[in-house]
C-alpha cells in the first residue's frame, strides 16, 4: 500500500489526508486508527450503505468502540435543518459526549451535514471525513466548510470546522455513475485553471495533465484518478492554509461558481448538476476575461477546447438579467457589484467586480 498523506495546518491544528486505492482491510484499519476508543456516530449515505455497508462494517477491533449508524437519504434536499436536528438528537439519545466522534461516509451532502453536526454538537466533537464521490474527494471533504441548506439558499448556515482526518479511498469512484463522475470532473477542471494562483511549491501543470491523460481518466484508471485527486487536494490545502475563512485567496476556489450557483438556484437545483453549472460559469468567465482584455485569444480557445473535450451537458442559459439578480444575493457579492473570479493567464486567476450592466 502506498500511503499518500497531506498535512494541512489550519486552526492551529494539523491533520492527515490519506489518499490511496485502499484494499477493504487497509481501509477499515485506517478508519479504525482514527476512532479507536471512541463512541462513533457514522453518518452514511443510503446509496453507499447499500453498496458498501456490508463490506465496511463491522470495522476492525469492534470491541474497542461502539458504532451507531445514521443513514441519510441521498440528494441535496436532505441537507436540511430537520436532518441536522435528527443527527443531533440521535447522538444525544445515545449518550454521545465531547470525547466521541462523527464519521461521515458519502458525498458532499453527507460530509456537509455531518460536519455541521460535529462542529456544533457540544461545541464540537471529532469528525472524520470519508468522501465517496469525486466531487467530495477533491472539494467538499477538504478545507473544513460545513453547512446545511435553508429555504433562502444553499449552504447559508454552516461553520468552518476542520476534521480530525480525511480518508480518501479512490476505489469508491469506480461505482459512480456517469452523472456523478462528471459533476466531480467539473471541479477537477476548475483546479486546472486556478493552479498557479494556489501558491503550491510544485507546479504540476494540471491543464496539460488532463489533456494528456484524458482517455485514462475517462476510463477511471485508478492511478490516473489517484494522481488527479492528489493534485487537487494539494492545491486546495495550499489555498485553505493561507486563507481558511475565505477572506481573500480562498475566493479563487469559486472560479466558475458565481454564475454556476445562480444557474443552480434559478433552475431549483434540479435541472443541472453542480459540475455542469460551474462549467458554464467557467465558460462565461473565459469569455468575459477575453472581452475585457485580461486574456488573449490563444488561452481562451485552449481553455474552451479542454472543457469541450469532457463533453459536459450544455446549460440552456437563462437571461443575464435574471441571473444577475441571483448573483447579487450570493454570499460572495459586494453591495451592488458582482464578484467574479476571472482567468488572467495560463492557470492563473484574479478577483474582479462588475456592475450588472457590465455583464451584457
Ligand atoms: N468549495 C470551495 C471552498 O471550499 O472554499
Amino acid at each position: 500500500m502506498t500511503d499518500y498523506s497531506l498535512k494541512p495546518k489550519v486552526q492551529e491544528k494539523q491533520y492527515n489526508i490519506y489518499i490511496d486505492n485502499f484494499s477493504i482491510e487497509d481501509f477499515k484499519a485506517k478508519i479504525t486508527e482514527q476512532i479507536r476508543g471512541k463512541k462513533v456516530l457514522v453518518v452514511i449515505s443510503k446509496k453507499v450503505e447499500k453498496l458498501y455497508g456490508e463490506k465496511i462494517f463491522p470495522l476492525c477491533d469492534d470491541e474497542k468502540f461502539t458504532v451507531y449508524k445514521f443513514i441519510l437519504p441521498d440528494g441535496e434536499k436532505h441537507k436540511n435543518f430537520k436532518n441536522y436536528q435528527k443527527i443531533l438528537n440521535f447522538a444525544l439519545k445515545n449518550g454521545f459526549t465531547r470525547r466521541d466522534c462523527i464519521l461521515a461516509i458519502g458525498g458532499g451532502v453527507v460530509g456537509d451535514i455531518a460536519g455541521f453536526a460535529a462542529s456544533t454538537y457540544m461545541r464540537g466533537i471529532d469528525l472524520v471525513q470519508v468522501p465517496t464521490t469525486l466531487l467530495a474527494c477533491v472539494d467538499s471533504s477538504v478545507g473544513g466548510k460545513t453547512a446545511i441548506d435553508t429555504d433562502f439558499g444553499k449552504n447559508l448556515v454552516g461553520t468552518f470546522y476542520q476534521p480530525k482526518a480525511v480518508i480518501i479511498n479512490i476505489n469508491f469512484l469506480q461505482t459512480l455513475d456517469e452523472k456523478q463522475f462528471k459533476t466531480g470532473l467539473g471541479e477537477v477542471v476548475k483546479y486546472a485553471f486556478i493552479e498557479k494562483s494556489c501558491g503550491t511549491v510544485e507546479y504540476e501543470n494540471l491543464i496539460n495533465f488532463l489533456g494528456e491523460n484524458f482517455e485514462k481518466l475517462m476510463k477511471k484508471d485508478v492511478f490516473t484518478l489517484k494522481r488527479i485527486v492528489e493534485i487537487c487536494v494539494a492545491l486546495k490545502i495550499s489555498v485553505v492554509e493561507k486563507d481558511e475563512h475565505e477572506n481573500d485567496l480562498r475566493r479563487i476556489l469559486n472560479f466558475g461558481h458565481t454564475l454556476g450557483h445562480a444557474i443552480e438556484k434559478y433552475t431549483g437545483y434540479k435541472k443541472y448538476t453542480h459540475g455542469e453549472a460551474i462549467v458554464q460559469g467557467m465558460i462565461f468567465a473565459f469569455n468575459q476575461a477575453y472581452k475585457i482584455g485580461l486574456i488573449d485569444e490563444n488561452y481562451k480557445f485552449a481553455a474552451l477546447d479542454l472543457i469541450s473535450k469532457f463533453d459536459f451537458r450544455a446549460v440552456k442559459m437563462p437571461s443575464m438579467k435574471k441571473l444577475a439578480n441571483l448573483m447579487r444575493m450570493d454570499k460572495k457579492a459586494n453591495a451592488d457589484k458582482i464578484v467574479f473570479v476571472l482567468p488572467k493567464d495560463f492557470g492563473q486567476v484574479q478577483i474582479c467586480e462588475f456592475a450588472t450592466d457590465e455583464l451584457y
